[in-house]
């Protein structure tokens, strides 16, 4: 019988499994960028990198393009997450022939998602928040209009958010 070496498994497993994620919210410039660079970090702290792969797009298109707003880029700095490369796009029924997990900042978010949603979908449609076990909030409120600490707000949401999706991903696909 032919022997297959651990690395070659591995790195075999690697290239079979890769997980998707993407976080939608209005603009693509506040919330899901902040959830994209986040959940990015986390999943590289857990040698994860190269086997889910994370996006965020949004439901509007006013800020294709773009990167994301200046506030969050400065909040998340502060706790040494690099927003700056991410740009803004629209999210696209394609999409959903992407990624397995398609995660809604708000209610509004996933009910436009849920409009444009293939029939035949496999993968899960749902609310970011409800990986987050910790907290009653079901939305991540949009700080775009906000003042204050929104974008704190967003980022402590997020972060706890984030540590329960990785538990869930690596319970729901054990290597
Ligand atoms: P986001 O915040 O959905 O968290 O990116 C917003 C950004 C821009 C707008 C609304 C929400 N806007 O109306 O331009």
């Amino acid at each position: 019988m032919a022997r297959i070496s651990r690395e070659y498994l591995s790195n075999y497993l690697i290239y079979m499994i890769n997980i998707k994620v993407l976080f939608v919210c209005l603009g693509n410039i506040c919330r899901s960028p902040t959830a994209h660079g986040v959940f990015e970090h986390v999943v590289a702290e857990n040698g994860l990198a190269e086997v889910i792969t994370v996006d965020s797009a949004g439901t509007g298109d006013w800020h294709l393009g773009e990167a994301p707003d200046p506030r969050s880029v400065q909040a998340a700095k502060k706790r040494h997450y690099d927003l700056s490369p991410l740009r803004a796009r629209q999210v696209t029924r394609q999409d959903f022939f992407q990624f397995d997990y398609i995660l809604a900042m708000d209610h509004n978010n996933l009910a436009d998602l849920e409009r444009i949603k293939p029939g035949e979908y496999q993968g899960e449609l749902n609310l970011f928040l409800s990986y987050g076990k910790k907290s009653n909030m079901e939305d991540v409120p949009d700080p775009y209009y906000g003042l204050g600490d929104g974008f704190e707000r967003v980022l402590n949401l997020i972060e706890q958010a984030s540590d329960g999706l990785l538990n869930y991903i690596v319970k729901k696909h054990p290597l």
